[in-house]
């Protein structure tokens, strides 16, 4: 079975984390997403993707390859010029033979492939979108099917009085191919607002497949958080890698953590990642590859990218931190702030409330202080 993932986006909304890395590749408990993903697929029966790539289109070949290590076979096919959603899948359509997966490559969920495939061939349906709920219909599109599940209208943000279903594209699709004679070639092309209405319009069998399994768009800096802390607690199945060194505490390989360190779980800790005097880990909480923790730090809800260093007693909450940055001496650094790649960052700076560091942004000490 063939599929298509859409890693072509920008993923404006997390910025800066994706000034460097696309948003597909940025790690999801130190490992790529895409990768997760991609796994999770080959336990599901699909043995053959195409990645529509466009921003930052090296780094997947560079990290994916043909795809032989996570065991399937894998095409790299790079749009000339972003062509969203429905255009990306109309530029690999040479590609298609028959009934396709589309997958949206920034959504992290447990859906069942093979229900949702039955679901689509009994109903004999030319395009099915995976649908889910939400708990506040006023911030999505939403998708309103009829009591056969046949899609019958997407209402945009709706105002409260207009609020009929409170179900929302959960952005994995069944294809048939047949359905791109719709699409125009060579042109940015969306779902949303392109083929979706059109097949409204012609009458083709267009299905909603409801399901209740977890869903969340990693592609938001809180949302970003927010999966890593429902892996974390369990909320959604997933093998930590490496081995389980205290209750709920995750060590990736050759860590030096001082006897006084306190670590308390859910954590996870990747590889040749040093902790020093009384420093506190506070999960759910992960650490990246040969990250330096100093004394007296404490970390707590937060995500740290590979090789940063973590000055004495400094205090992360909340936070991201992306690969390589140098942060001094008692920062406070909270409540969703997040620092881009290779930032310096003084001593006793107060970064909070959502701010972003671009990468390689330098501050000094108490540039913004106390
Ligand atoms: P934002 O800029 O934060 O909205 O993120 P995004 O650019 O990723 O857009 P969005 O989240 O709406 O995209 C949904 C999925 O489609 C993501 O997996 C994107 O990578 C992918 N995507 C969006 N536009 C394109 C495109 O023009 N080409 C390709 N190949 N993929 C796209």
């Amino acid at each position: 079975m063939k599929a298509v993932i859409l890693v072509g986006g920008l993923g404006t909304r997390l910025r800066p984390l994706t000034c460097n890395t696309p948003k597909p590749m940025i790690p999801l408990v130190n490992q790529p997403f895409i990768e997760m993903m991609l796994l999770r697929l080959r336990d599901q029966g699909i043995d053959e993707v195409i990645l529509a790539v466009q921003y930052l289109a090296d780094h997947f070949r560079a990290i994916l390859g043909d795809g032989s290590r996570l065991g399937l076979k894998l095409h790299t096919v790079e749009e000339p010029e972003p062509r969203g959603t429905a255009g990306a899948v109309k530029n690999v359509e040479d590609l298609l033979d028959s009934t396709t997966f589309v997958f949206n490559g920034d959504v992290m969920t447990d859906l069942d492939l093979q229900a949702m495939l039955a679901f689509h061939r009994e109903k004999g349906s030319a395009l099915t979108i995976s649908l889910t709920p939400v708990d506040d219909p006023t911030q999505f599109g939403l998708v309103e099917t009829d009591s056969s599940d046949q899609i019958k209208r997407f209402l945009e943000k709706p105002r409260v009085e207009d609020i009929t279903t409170n179900m929302i594209n959960a952005g994995t699709y069944i294809i048939e191919p047949e359905v791109f004679k719709y699409v125009p070639p060579a042109q940015h092309y969306m779902f949303e607002r392109g083929l979706f209405p059109v097949l409204l319009q012609t009458g083709d069998p267009m299905f909603g497949y409801p399901s209740r399994a977890y869903w969340t768009d990693i592609g938001k800096p809180q949302t970003y958080l927010d999966v890593h802390h429902d892996i974390l607690i369990g909320k959604v199945h997933y093998t930590f890698r490496g081995q389980q060194i205290a209750d709920r505490v995750w060590l990736e390989d050759g860590a030096e953590i001082h006897p006084s360190a306190q670590i308390v779980g859910p954590v996870v800790l990747g590889r040749g990642v040093v902790i020093e005097r009384n420093a506190r880990i506070i999960g759910p909480t992960v650490i990246g590859a040969r990250c330096t923790i100093g004394s007296d730090v404490r970390i707590e809800g937060s995500v740290l990218w590979e090789d940063n260093q973590i000055a004495e007693g400094t205090l992360l909450h909340s936070c991201v931190l992306g690969n390589g940055n140098h942060i001094g001496e008692r920062n406070h650094i909270t409540d969703g702030a997040i620092i881009g790649d290779q930032c310096s960052i003084g001593a006793e700076n107060r970064l909070e409330r959502g701010i972003r560091l671009w990468p390689k942004t330098v501050l000094n000490d108490k540039a913004i202080s106390f």
